[in-house]
């Protein structure tokens, strides 16, 4: 095999064409403060990176300490701090809007409401899509997450493609009894794409104290730890979203090419990079060459080809 020979790492996310498969997740590059000065970090190995959750109003989220590293894991509660939707679309954006990547945003309320007023805001603005995060408390309905109940969660899909014309990427949490009726529900609401998973709720704890380790007590978990749940639950999603040619951006605990191949082949169109970016911010360069390498190794000439083609025991 000729190594030297070109393979095609485009693909196309929503109607959005990415020049590869590897985007970098929201909360984990923050809105690219740090990434635009960081020397040598290689754009064209990022084919979209998702901006840190934002809410209508500024919020200066949990208090400290925020992250725990767990085994395999890191637990966190950030607790949404962000500037306010405002403020990212009119100071933040136009600092970053040159940058050689597409931009997703990544949304959250308290209420169906807030989401709606959150998307036409970006509605209005240079980035590429909106991911919208369903993880978080319906505070105006029972504080349970918007994403637990399919219900709750297609009214906010309705609500946000209401307000954009942009393509819509649902975030599902794990968190759920059966996530394959929460992405039915949203996919029926006309979401355009789906995100799978976002953080696993859990609690680390501080022995001697007898506290948990989080400011918040509980949090989420991400890293390698979660990366089978992850695997499982893309692939359930797969099954019905392919019917439908519903993409999925496919994360949890990727760190390596061989973890981006395994999302792929349970039905991932992109793939997503996290918790892996705080050892290693750069990490995307060198997996996007080992996928490269995986597309030779199976003989095939572009990512879609390996989509979906896990081949699961009959
Ligand atoms: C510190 C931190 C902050 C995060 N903030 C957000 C956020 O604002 N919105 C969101 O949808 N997901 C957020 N996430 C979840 C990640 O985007 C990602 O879905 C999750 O961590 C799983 O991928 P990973 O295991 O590769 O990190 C955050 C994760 C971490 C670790």
């Amino acid at each position: 095999m000729n190594r030297d020979q070109p393979l095609n790492t485009r693909i196309e996310l929503a109607g959005v064409p990415l020049a590869s498969p590897i985007t970098l997740l929201s909360g984990c590059v923050g809105f690219c403060e740090e990434l635009i000065h960081l020397e040598g970090f290689d754009f064209s190995s990022v084919g979209a990176i998702f901006l840190k959750g934002t809410t209508l109003e500024a919020r200066r989220g949990n208090p400290p300490p925020r992250v725990a590293e767990t085994c395999g894991g890191m637990l966190n509660a950030i607790g949404l701090q962000n500037p306010g939707a405002r403020h990212v679309v009119d100071v933040i954006l136009p600092t970053i809007q040159h940058l050689p990547t597409r931009f997703f945003a990544n949304i959250a309320g308290s209420s169906v409401e807030d989401y709606g007023e959150v998307a036409r805001i970006f509605d209005n603005s240079p980035v590429d899509g909106i991911e919208v995060n369903i993880s978080c408390p319906n505070v105006k309905e029972g504080g349970a997450a918007f994403g637990s109940d399919p219900r709750i969660a297609a009214r906010v899909v309705d609500e946000v493609k209401r307000a954009t014309s942009k393509p819509v990427i649902t975030k599902l949490s794990p968190n759920v009894t059966d996530i394959t009726q929460v992405a039915r529900a949203v996919m029926d609401a006309g979401t355009d794409a789906i995100s799978a998973i976002n953080t696993v709720m859990g609690l680390a704890i501080d022995l001697k104290n007898r506290t948990p380790k989080l400011g918040n007590g509980q949090g989420g978990l991400s890293g390698p730890a979660i990366k089978p749940v992850a695997l499982l639950h893309v692939w359930r999603i797969h099954q019905i979203a392919a019917a439908r040619g519903i993409p999925i951006v496919g994360q949890g605990g990727i760190t390596t090419a061989g973890d981006a191949m395994e999302f792929i082949l349970v039905g991932a169109t992109a793939v997503g990079l996290g918790t892996a970016l705080f050892r290693n911010p750069m990490a995307s360069a060198a997996i996007l060459a080992g996928m490269t390498d995986w597309l030779r190794h199976f003989g095939a000439d572009n990512f879609g080809q390996l989509k979906g083609t896990l081949r699961w025991p009959t």
